[in-house]
């Protein structure tokens, strides 16, 4: 597929599922429609973080870890959520930077913008803008924010290379780059990698973890470290690997421990003078 028909591809199923949520259903994530989310979007909040949040929100969340938690977010900084869906962590992040901070989100899908503005005016918080646009192509001018964060999405991108150069370029010198998203470890074969890809539902792809460092390095960030927070087993994608014809026991010791989501932390050094 090339980029632009990646594009619409993601664009479409997520306005889907925000149409889903939206009607009061649940947002059914595999890439060919089975409820096989749990296992990576599944039980990433605690009590009291969902307690503060309207329930749409809960729902929609479609993310593979909790980026808000491990960003050590501070009292007044500005925070920019790359592909912010239905808004969760958009919402979690604007507590923790609130009175004088303020969060952004980011998406390019229309139906979810509308969802995460509706989930803002039911949680009563005001220091938050959600943005139309493309994280290629960041709607923020250069040095303007504290912490980039992310949840699941930049295995959406087709250019991974030009996502990191625009957090780059946005982020003030000594800002964070504080990312959940899903990485391979080590090799796979091509094509069981692309299954459990679709399980996951990274559309694009993931990165590999020495991948993911040399971009992000090749952007220009520094103190990167990646930090796996759940790892999946074979188990996890079995019944999405079976409907798709794979024999499970036969690639199980190429799948088990490849897959996990993580958390990527880099940042931009404090003398750096490039946006
Ligand atoms: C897997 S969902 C994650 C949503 C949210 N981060 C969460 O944790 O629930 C991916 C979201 O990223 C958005 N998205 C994907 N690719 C994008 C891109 N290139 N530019 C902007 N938004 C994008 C989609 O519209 C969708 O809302």
């Amino acid at each position: 597929m090339a980029g632009s028909e990646i594009k619409e591809a993601v664009r479409s199923k997520y306005g889907e599922a925000a149409k889903k949520v939206a009607d009061g259903g649940t947002p059914g994530c595999c890439g060919v429609g089975h409820q096989c989310c749990d296992p990576v979007s599944g039980n990433l909040y605690d009590a009291a973080e969902k307690s503060i949040l309207p329930a749409e929100a809960v729902t929609a969340s479609l993310g593979c870890g909790n980026p808000t938690a491990l960003a050590k977010l501070q009292p007044g900084e500005i925070v920019l959520d790359l592909g912010s869906g239905g808004g969760i962590d958009v919402l979690l992040s604007a507590r923790r930077v609130a009175p004088n901070g303020k969060a952004y989100g980011l998406d390019m899908t229309d139906e979810m913008l509308s969802l995460a503005r509706e989930n803002q005016r039911k949680a009563g918080v005001e220091n938050v803008e959600f943005l139309k646009g493309e994280i290629e192509n960041i709607p923020l001018p250069e040095n303007s924010v504290d912490v980039v964060i992310s949840n699941c999405v930049i295995n959406l991108s087709a250019d991974k290379d030009r996502v990191l150069r625009e957090a780059f370029r946005v982020l003030r010198p000594g800002g964070r780059f504080a990312v959940s998203d899903v990485v391979v470890r080590g090799a796979v074969p091509a094509d069981i990698r692309r299954s459990v890809e679709l399980w996951v539902g990274c559309v694009a792809g993931a990165m590999e973890e020495a991948e993911y460092r040399e971009k992000l390095s090749a952007a220009g960030f520094a103190e990167i470290e990646i930090e796996p927070t759940r790892v999946y087993t074979i188990d996890d994608a079995r019944q999405f690997l079976t409907a798709e014809g794979i024999d499970v026991d036969a690639v199980a010791p190429q799948v088990e421990g490849k897959f996990a989501s993580a958390f990527i932390r880099a940042s931009k050094p404090a003398g750096a003078v490039k946006g």
